[in-house]
């Protein structure tokens, strides 16, 4: 059995998180490349005012990206949401995610995001008028619930079903709780008992060990990896594997990755780390790009690195003071060569 969403079949059943700020498109072509079965645009605004900026050019999803293309919005009002799908559809995008998981206060001030979750009759009317707008898939992403005292999560599950959601992935915390705490996976659970489609289980999934409880504890067809993800896209190859080996239910569908071991040599994570830091400068640009590399760098750093926290920290005070591209490539690889 595999993971279909709408008339696409996905590769893997670990998918990469949307993250606004990080998952643009060299981060989605890494993750893809370790095997990630989907990946999602950053969040896009559904402000028409904003629909032609640099900045939301720079986040739809992109014309020679592989198939299927996910682009995810953020709104309050069904009809703009509606208008925003399209818009995206008409850039290439060939699933649509609407975000109802994001606690981050600009949004939820305008009652967007996972605020939506209290109404739910305006859920409803949201979903209703972007799957009349668009003959792509419509996939929502949404919390347990507004607080963690009044998880809704189910009942959104049902609404999101009866309206023609294809796929539904679920952060197991609520709102309230925004990135502390702990997610649980009880909701997510009962959400796979009671409705029929696809559901992803998301949060906190950390490694292969964590991966393999979660997608047994909650049955969910699919896990999605998010902060974990950040300076080691390796670990989608990771963790599929470990997956494909000791789960019943075949996990990994027919990813093909890059790599041709099973274990990822370091000089293989050196390579990408500086293939990934090279995307961004081409992407952004030099000027943007080398501002945008140095927190992809950090986390590099700290993964290849973080055992030993003095040169982590010289590594670090080296490379961030760097304001010109070649110069920052250059002296990452002469930092990733001393390892
Ligand atoms: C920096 C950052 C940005 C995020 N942006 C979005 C977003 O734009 N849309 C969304 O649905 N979720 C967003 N999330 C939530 C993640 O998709 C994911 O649900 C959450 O991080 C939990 O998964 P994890 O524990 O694997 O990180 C964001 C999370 C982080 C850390």
């Amino acid at each position: 059995m595999s993971l279909q969403i709408g008339p696409y079949q996905l590769p893997s059943r670990l998918l990469l998180a949307p993250m606004a700020g990080i998952t643009d498109r060299p981060y989605r072509d890494m993750c893809r490349r370790y095997g990630a079965g989907l990946t999602v645009s950053e969040m896009l605004t559904s402000d028409p005012s904003l629909l032609y900026s640099r900045k939301t050019q720079l986040r739809l999803v992109q014309e020679d990206e592989p198939l299927p293309r996910s682009a995810q919005i953020v709104g309050t009002e069904p009809e703009v949401m509606a208008r925003a799908a399209q818009f995206n559809i008409e850039n290439g995008a060939n699933i649509i995610d609407i975000n109802m998981g994001c606690p981050a206060k600009k949004v939820c001030n305008k009652a967007a995001g996972s605020a939506l979750m209290r109404d739910t009759d305006l859920v409803k009317r949201i979903l209703s008028s972007i799957i009349n707008a668009v003959e792509a898939p419509v996939t929502l992403k949404i919390r347990t619930g507004w607080a963690t005292s009044s998880k809704n999560a189910v009942v959104i599950a049902q609404i999101a079903e009866d309206q023609g959601v294809a796929c539904l992935s679920v952060h197991g915390r609520s709102r309230s709780q925004a990135f502390t705490g702990f997610s649980e996976y009880e909701t997510i659970r009962q959400i796979k008992q009671t409705i029929d489609i696809p559901v992803i289980a998301n949060g906190d999934i950390n490694n292969a060990e964590d991966a393999q409880f979660i997608f047994n504890y909650t049955g969910a067809d699919g896990l999605m990896l998010g902060r974990i993800t950040h300076g080691q896209p390796w670990i989608f190859k990771e963790i599929n594997d470990r997956l494909s080996n000791v789960c019943t239910d075949h996990f990994l569908i027919n990813a093909k990755t890059e790599s041709l071991t099973n274990n990822i040599s370091l000089q293989e994570k050196i390579e990408t780390t500086l293939s990934h830091i090279n995307a961004i400068h081409r992407y952004y640009g030099t000027d943007q790009g080398v501002r945008i590399a140095r927190k992809h760098i950090g986390w590099y750093l700290y993964n290849l690195v973080g055992h030993d926290q003095i040169l982590l920290k010289k590594l670090k005070k080296e490379l961030f003071t760097i304001a010109d591209a070649s110069q920052q490539l250059e002296q990452l690889d002469k930092a990733l060569q001393q390892i």
